[in-house]
């Protein structure tokens, strides 16, 4: 698959049949994740592979894990935080995001489905899996082979802004948007 139709391919999964995924599989899915990169350099993840039943259940106290065998919490160490000097913006969430997004580009080039997830309690996961001060839960990524396939690779037309709403060419140019705070209450997941 070219790259543009595998992003094109790739989508959000919210409902996983009961079977594993493979262990080649799951290192190919860490090996993309492990070759991002970084501010610096600092690989600040630090990712929980969750697989026992058990520990399924422990996430689900966070958030829904919609029937998923294999769960990432994706962390982030913040002991190796980039900070920017000008306005102290750390750079740790963007190279987390871009962690998860490899693994999830690797995993449907794999035919295995993916949803990154922000909106669960960190709380829950600090204590349940005994995650230090310094160690910043990030993101879940839930991983799993999709009960009713993959969305159409044409969504996009309508799911996504025309560039001519987010690019400006040489100049800042304000577009029309409907500004309203997401949270895990009145997020619309589609
Ligand atoms: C940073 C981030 C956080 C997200 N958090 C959640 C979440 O908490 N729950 C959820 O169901 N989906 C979550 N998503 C998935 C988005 O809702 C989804 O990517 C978006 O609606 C576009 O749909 P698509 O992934 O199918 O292209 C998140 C995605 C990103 C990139």
């Amino acid at each position: 698959m070219e790259f543009l139709e595998l992003a094109k391919r790739r989508c959000s999964v919210r409902s996983f049949t009961s079977r594993h995924i493979e262990n080649d599989l799951l290192e190919y899915i860490l090996e993309a994740g492990r070759v991002a990169p970084s501010a610096c350099n600092k690989q600040p993840q630090r990712i929980i592979v969750v697989q026992q039943s058990e520990n399924i259940e422990k996430v689900k106290k966070a958030y829904n894990t919609f029937g998923s065998q294999c769960i990432l919490i994706i962390c982030r160490d913040e002991r190796v935080a980039l900070v920017r000097e000008f306005d102290g913006k750390c750079s740790g969430d963007l190279d987390i995001g871009i962690v998860a997004d490899h693994m999830m580009l690797a995993a449907r080039e794999k035919g295995i489905g993916s949803v990154m997830v922000g909106l669960f309690d960190p709380r829950i996961l600090r204590i349940e899996f005994k995650i230090p001060d310094y160690i910043q839960p990030t993101a879940l990524l839930i991983l799993g082979y999709p009960k009713t396939g993959f969305s159409d690779f044409n969504r996009h037309d309508r799911e996504r802004k025309p560039i001519s709403k987010t690019v400006m060419m040489e100049e800042y140019i304000e577009v029309e948007e409907q500004t309203h705070t997401i949270t895990s209450e009145n997020e619309g997941f589609d």
